[in-house]
């Protein structure tokens, strides 16, 4: 079997001592930009890496899981994922490699003409397929950090956990993917590293559509975008796609995504996001019920 050898010897390193210093959370020197995440959590934009702080065990997940996408990346040569520079799980920070010449998934679709953006789309899904092919890693399966077992759920496997189209991005000048991200979705309740492969499919398709009031980068035809990268995975992992799963998969995370007790302001602007959201679910039913 081809476990990723590299795995094993990341987990066990430690942060060299100038790149500790370089992420030492007392010093922000060298930092450009700190954002503020969901859940209070911080990102720190540095000139040529990035700086993820979040809980020990967020940061745990996130770690385990892209040493695990890093060698499906390598073995597929089908997207790359920023390296780990330094890191410390239990402090809870990541410093990443920072990929400063890619943009989003978003804005490269609102900007590229349809039948670039429809080519676009397909690679995406092909790297996803190769994601939800991958074999278990069985250091990451017997980690404490992973709070599901494979054992249990026979049709599940590696997700990305929150495939978004702000979370994949695209280098026009090395025409190459950039997956980032893996930590997972704060709205899905659980951390997920392995799990059911249409929550990947569903926040992809859920997040082509969502538009927020006052938002730059609107995606052109999401219905079309949505079909180039739903054929595309059916045809890569045929045995793994599930239209009924699908349509589901899509209505319990709009419903989760909707729901909930959040401040007037959020609900403001979700109540703005709803109509882009419920056509999501119109497209997929449409799509599902053509197949
Ligand atoms: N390695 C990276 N290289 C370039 N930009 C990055 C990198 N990591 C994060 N970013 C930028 O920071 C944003 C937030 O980072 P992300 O890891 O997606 O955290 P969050 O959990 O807050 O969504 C991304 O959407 C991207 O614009
Ligand atoms: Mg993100």
């Amino acid at each position: 079997m081809n476990w990723p050898t590299v795995t094993h010897d990341l987990v066990h390193c430690e942060p060299t001592s100038q790149s500790s210093r370089a992420v030492s959370p007392m010093s922000a020197s060298g930092t450009n930009l700190i954002l503020s995440r969901v859940g209070g959590s911080r990102l720190e934009l540095r000139d040529h890496t990035v700086v993820k702080h979040d809980s020990s065990a967020n940061a745990a997940i996130e770690f385990l899981k892209t040493l695990q996408a890093r060698a499906i990346a390598d073995r597929t040569g089908l997207f790359r994922v920023p390296a780990i520079i330094a890191h410390d799980t239990a402090a809870g920070w990541i410093e990443f490699e920072r990929i400063s010449d890619a943009t989003s998934l978003q804005r490269t679709l609102a900007t590229i003409d349809k039948r670039k953006a429809a080519v676009i789309m397909r690679r995406v899904a092909r790297a996803l397929a190769a994601i939800h092919r991958s074999q278990t890693d069985p250091y990451i399966a017997r980690s404490p950090a992973n709070d599901n077992t494979l054992a249990d759920h026979p049709a599940w496997n590696f997700v990305h956990g929150d495939f978004c189209v702000t979370n994949v991005l695209y280098s026009t000048a090395h025409d190459e993917l950039v997956l980032i991200d893996w930590s997972s979705a704060p709205w899905l309740e659980k951390t997920y590293v392995y799990g059911p492969p249409h929550i990947d499919l569903a926040v992809m398709v859920i997040s082509l559509f969502l538009r927020r009031p006052f938002e730059a980068d609107r995606i052109p035809a999401p219905a079309v975008m949505m079909r180039e990268f739903l054929r595309s995975y059916c045809n890569d992992a045929e045995s793994k796609f599930d239209p009924n799963e699908l349509r589901q998969c899509v209505s319990w995370l709009l419903s989760r995504i909707f729901s909930g007790s959040r401040s007037t302001e959020n609900r403001v602007r979700l109540i703005a996001c709803y109509p882009s959201a419920w056509s999501a679910q119109r497209a997929v039913d449409k799509f599902v019920t053509e197949l």
